[in-house]
C-alpha cells in the first residue's frame, strides 16, 4: 500500500503525536509518520521522537527574521520529506500564510473542546468555567484563524461533577489519542470533500 506521508507540527508533551505514531505502526494504516517539528528546544516531544525512531527537529523562530522566514524553512524541512498532510498537536503558534498556502487544505489541528464551543486556550478551563455537561474534542482543517476551520470528527466526553481542568483533561486527552489518527486516515483514504464549512465523509 503507498501510505501518505504525515509531519507532526509540536510544541509540547507530544502525546497526540505518540499516539499518532502508534496508529501509523498497525498493519493496515495508510500514513506515516516521516517527522516532527517543534518551535521549542524543550518539548518532550521531541524526546518522544527519538525513543520512537522519528526524524525531529527544532526549528527556533526566534531565529529567523520574521514568520514567513521561519515557516519557510519548516516547508523547506517537509518538503524534503515529501509530506503530504501537516498535523499540528499541541503546536503553539497561529499558522501563518507561508504554510497555509503551500499546504492549503492539508493542515490538520486538534482541539480539546467541541468547536466552536472554547476555541483558544484553556479550553478545558473555559468549559468547566461555563459549566457544561458535555464536551470533548474536535478535528478539523486549519484555516488563518484560531481553532476556526471546517470539522473533520468530534467526540463527545462527559464533564463529571466535581471535574477539575486535570481531570477533564486527562478524560478528553484519552478520546483525542483515538480520534487524530481516524481524521488522518479518512484524509489519506480521498473520502473527505470540503463543500464551505462542511466536511463530507464520502462513503
Ligand atoms: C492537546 O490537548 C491538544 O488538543 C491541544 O494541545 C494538547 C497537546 O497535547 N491542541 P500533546 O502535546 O499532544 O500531549
Amino acid at each position: 500500500m503507498n501510505k501518505g506521508n504525515v509531519a507532526v507540527l509540536l510544541s509540547g508533551r507530544g502525546s497526540n503525536f505518540s499516539a499518532i505514531v502508534r496508529a501509523s505502526r498497525a498493519a493496515d494504516a495508510n500514513f506515516t509518520v516521516r517527522l516532527a517539528v517543534s518551535d521549542r528546544a524543550d518539548a518532550t516531544g521531541l524526546k518522544r521522537a527519538a525513543r520512537l525512531g522519528i526524524p525531529a527537529h527544532h526549528v527556533a523562530p526566534r531565529a529567523f527574521a520574521d514568520k514567513a522566514a521561519y515557516e519557510t524553512a519548516v516547508c523547506a524541512l517537509l518538503e524534503r520529506e515529501r509530506v503530504e498532510l501537516v498535523c499540528l498537536a499541541g503546536y503553539m503558534r497561529l499558522v501563518g500564510p507561508v504554510l497555509l498556502s503551500r499546504f492549503a487544505g492539508r493542515i490538520l489541528n486538534i482541539h480539546p473542546a467541541l468547536l466552536p464551543s472554547f476555541p483558544g486556550l484553556d479550553a478545558q478551563r473555559q468549559a468547566l468555567r461555563h459549566g457544561v455537561k458535555v464536551s470533548g474534542c474536535t478535528v478539523h482543517f486549519v484555516d488563518a484563524g484560531t481553532d476556526s476551520g471546517p470539522i473533520i470528527a468530534q467526540r463527545p466526553v462527559a464533564v463529571h461533577p466535581g471535574d477539575d481542568e486535570e481531570a477533564l483533561s486527562r478524560r478528553i486527552l484519552v478520546q483525542e489519542h483515538r480520534l487524530y489518527p481516524l481524521a488522518i486516515s479518512l484524509f489519506f483514504s480521498g473520502r473527505l470533500q470540503i463543500e464551505g464549512r462542511t466536511v463530507i465523509v464520502r462513503e
